[in-house]
């Protein structure tokens, strides 16, 4: 391990829960709150709670603790690390970087997003509270959705450049908390609300979802086990920030006497335990608004931008006045969730710089590593913010009108492709070849030190078993999974 470094530049995690509120700031962002309340409650309730957890315990809770052992065990970022420990996956930490990335092309757009609605609630308290409206006027509007992209953007430069202790975590400290404040606040609004508990049993009660669609203009099935399962992985798995560099990265800050496997389980637990809360706070809020309006629960969009940006919206407007103090609130923690996510990534991708300059025997700066990875990254964010989700039409296959008889999903708009590229493919990829780079290549065997650092092993077992048998036939059908969606091949 010639290759391990701890200049300044690199940095490393102050403190045990200051690494905690990084790694649970990392894994809760937006796919936590548009994302797993409406799955769940589509998808047979506890029904698909239950298969969650079971791959957050079997295959999330693996993979996590692998990529923080990898992490910390070489000290590197991914590329390095996979290039110290590996002669066949070698190159995999390539595919963690550029998964983050692309991620991060259209993650920093939708940031943006928040920015720009913390700023008309905030106007709204004094004067006309924007509603649904604002969310076709921004994305059709280039200039104020790159603008806004841009200063998401600065915000997040200023926190990595300020390194792993005192810009990443000390975000994180006072960020994760408040976020945890807030959403309390806007779950207790929510649940208040008349018609609340129609949106708790949207949620919770089997069936129910499926059950309403009926009143509507369509009537869906109840889903199978197995698109239950695909679901659930899918979402683990994006949720959990794996397979994009960032707890690798993380991992490579983090004390050598660190638990890790208490580590990892704290942070599956509190990512699915916020994603439930941001549930609560969300769905109820947006179909009893929805019902008070006349409408049924399938005509109200509880899923994606179009629940975040114009449902709520909608919400907060019909609130009056008050409503744009907790439409302020509400975005701020949409915000701050946004940038913790975002700034892992970052940091992901910048440490590959940084570990570089080392292994030439330079020193790294910081500053120009953050500042390469901001600049490349706006390269691709500028075509997501033109874009405004597809309704600008600036895609090239969109502009030429290809493949328009496809009824697939990558060619919506460029950041449909860039989520093509990273969620369907690179992440879950590089995750299953780590898996069987742990469990088949190296062998559990080789990361026993280091789990043990820190901890009694009691997890080395279960872990292993993990590892090798399990998280490879998972992952694998998770990418078969994500290339029939975004392919619309419906082979699941
Ligand atoms: N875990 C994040 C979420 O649920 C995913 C993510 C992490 C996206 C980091 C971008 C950057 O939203």
């Amino acid at each position: 391990m010639d290759q391990q470094v701890h200049t300044n530049d690199r940095g490393s995690f102050g403190s045990n829960i200051g690494f905690l509120l990084s790694a649970i700031g990392s894994a809760v962002g937006l796919g936590n709150i548009w994302g797993f309340p409406y799955k769940m409650g589509k998808c047979g309730g506890f029904t698909f709670l239950l298969i969650y957890l079971c791959l957050a315990v079997f295959v999330g809770f693996a993979i996590m603790m692998g990529e923080l052992a990898l992490g910390r065990k070489t000290g590197l970022g991914p590329v390095n690390a996979y290039k110290a420990i590996s002669k066949k996956f070698k190159w995999v930490g390539w595919l963690a970087v550029a998964g983050g990335f692309f991620v991060l092309t259209f993650y920093m757009v939708l940031g943006g997003y928040c920015i720009y609605y913390v700023v008309i609630n905030l106007i709204g308290i004094f004067g006309n509270m924007p509603d649904s409206s604002s969310f076709g006027a921004m994305i059709t509007n280039p200039g104020l959705s790159i603008g806004v992209t841009a200063v998401f953007f600065l915000i997040c430069w200023a926190i990595n450049r300020g390194g792993v202790a005192g810009g990443i975590e000390k975000f994180n400290n006072i960020g994760m908390p408040a976020l945890f404040v807030m959403l309390i606040i806007v779950i207790i609004r929510a649940l208040t609300m008349p018609h609340a508990a129609e949106g708790l049993k949207f949620m919770f009660v089997p069936g129910y979802a499926t059950k309403m669609t009926e009143f509507g203009q369509f009537v869906e099935s109840t889903p199978g086990v197995l698109s239950i399962l695909a679901t659930a992985g899918g979402q683990m798995f994006f949720s959990l920030s794996l397979g994009m560099s960032a707890m690798i990265t993380y991992g490579s800050y983090l004390d050598k006497k660190a638990n890790l496997p208490k580590n990892s389980g704290i942070i599956v637990f509190a990512d699915t335990f916020i994603a439930m809360l941001a549930g609560i706070a969300v769905i109820p809020a947006a179909v009893a608004n929805g019902i008070a309006q006349g409408l049924t629960v399938d005509q109200i969009k509880l899923n994606g931008p179009g629940l975040l940006f114009s449902t709520l919206q909608d919400v907060f407007h019909n609130m009056g006045a008050i409503g744009g103090i907790f439409g302020v609130i509400f975005y701020v923690l949409v915000l701050i969730a946004a940038i913790s996510s975002a700034i892992s990534v970052i940091e992901g991708v910048a440490v590959t710089f940084i570990d570089h300059a080392s292994a030439k025997g330079k020193e790294p700066s910081r500053t120009r590593a953050v500042t390469l990875t901001c600049v490349i990254l706006a390269a691709f964010s500028i075509l997501v913010a033109a874009d405004g989700l597809g309704s600008n039409g600036i895609a090239p296959w969109q502009f030429f009108k290809l493949g328009e008889e496809a009824i697939a999903n990558w060619n919506d708009c460029w950041l449909d492709f860039f989520d093509l590229v990273a969620e369907g493919i690179l992440m879950p990829l590089g995750a299953m070849l780590m898996a069987c780079m742990m469990g088949w290549e190296l062998k559990p065997k080789f990361m026993e030190d280091e789990i043990k650092q820190g901890s009694n092993g009691g997890a080395m077992g279960f872990w292993g078993f993990c590892i090798k048998f399990i998280c490879p036939v998972v992952m694998f059908f998770i990418v078969l999974v994500q290339v029939s969606d975004f392919f619309g091949l419906g082979w699941f």
